[in-house]
């Protein structure tokens, strides 16, 4: 529930804002999210509103999971799942948010399905003083609008590609990147990250970029495609796991050997990633840290608390670049 001061302030907003949230209805009709705990009363739990992007990959299944696992109501948290009607679905995202905010939940969890777009839902929750907390993917939006975005350093991990792409292509590659969903701030970030860390080094040739939204089927119908126009290809960056499974497939059914003749770097760090690296289908993969659900629980207990909270919280990942350091990371269950 709305803390007394709050409801003093949204008894305004809502008579204001009720036309506005009637015009723009729920996410699927009724309340938005699913109540992951059994119901209780709520009066003693700290209300959560989690507009989720929902089924989309390993990435995203071990990121949800970690954040259902951290806010449980013996934790003190009524969380309120709400995923989008798809992962490139942005309506029923600002659906379901702006019934988190008529539904005056303490604190909303973003995790969006596009960048651009959220500014009015943001005003809406600071006006409601409820605060945004960003999971994953940033906004297109002033920082004043949340209180922090908790990721890895999409930079700093593409970086990471590149620089072992430069050391294992010292004269430089014929290249390709296999895109995650455009205009995503991820997607942006990791373009920006691997570009900084080629810059200025000879022979590094890039024959092109197109989105596979993720997919391993997108993956393998444009690396198949661009074989067939590149024989000479050496190195694709895909930026996610299920997009460089797929890549590796094409350079399969091409009659080529990945790793040999086409060598591939993914980010994520799923364990179908780390068991093609082991077996040498991948040569390189960058650890995206799905496991931030701790991180998520005391930034939203700080918020409430009224405390200082970083603009950003980096989660810390690691990299895997070779079978032998696929394999042990597998025994150790660093997979997902
Ligand atoms: O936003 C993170 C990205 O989204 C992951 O790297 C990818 O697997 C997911 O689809």
């Amino acid at each position: 529930m709305a803390n007394k001061k709050r409801m003093l302030g949204l008894i305004g907003f809502v008579g204001a804002g009720a036309l506005a949230l009637g015009l723009s209805g729920c996410a699927g009709g009724g309340d938005a999210g699913n109540d992951t705990g059994d119901g209780g009363s709520g009066d003693e739990l700290t209300t959560v509103g989690f507009v989720a992007v929902g089924p989309e990959g390993g990435w995203r299944d071990a990121n949800e999971q970690a954040i259902k696992d951290a806010f449980t109501q013996e934790a003190g948290f009524d969380l309120k799942y709400a995923p989008a009607a798809s992962p490139t679905d942005q309506k029923s995202q600002l659906d379901a948010f702006a019934t988190f905010v008529n539904d005056e939940v303490d604190v909303i969890l973003l995790t969006a399905t596009e960048a651009s777009g959220w500014e009015d839902s943001l005003d809406l929750a600071q006006e409601a003083e409820i605060p945004v907390i960003l999971l994953d993917r940033g906004v297109d939006a002033s920082d004043d609008l949340y209180v922090t975005r908790i990721a890895p350093d999409n930079v700093n991990v593409a970086g990471t590609v590149g620089e072992w792409a430069v050391e294992t292509f010292p004269e430089g590659a014929n290249y390709f990147t296999l895109e995650g969903v455009p205009g995503l701030s991820v997607v942006n970030e990791r373009n920006e990250g691997f570009d900084a860390a080629i810059e200025g080094k000879d022979g590094w040739n890039k024959i092109g970029a197109q989105t596979a939204n993720w997919t391993a089927d997108e993956g393998k119908s444009v690396i198949e495609t661009v074989l067939k126009e590149n024989p000479d290809l050496q190195f694709i960056f895909a930026q996610n796991d299920e997009m460089g499974i797929g890549a590796a497939a094409a350079v399969t059914a091409a009659g080529l050997t990945p790793g040999t003749d086409v060598k591939i770097a993914t980010i994520d760090g799923t364990t179908p990633a780390l068991e093609a690296l082991a077996a040498g289908e991948l040569s390189f993969v960058a650890q995206y840290n799905p496991f931030f659900g701790d991180l998520a629980v005391q930034a939203v207990n700080d918020a409430l608390a009224g405390e200082e909270v970083e603009k950003t919280i980096i989660v810390e990942g690691e990299t895997f670049n070779s079978p032998e350091a696929a394999q042990a990371a597998i025994e150790e269950g660093k997979g997902f």
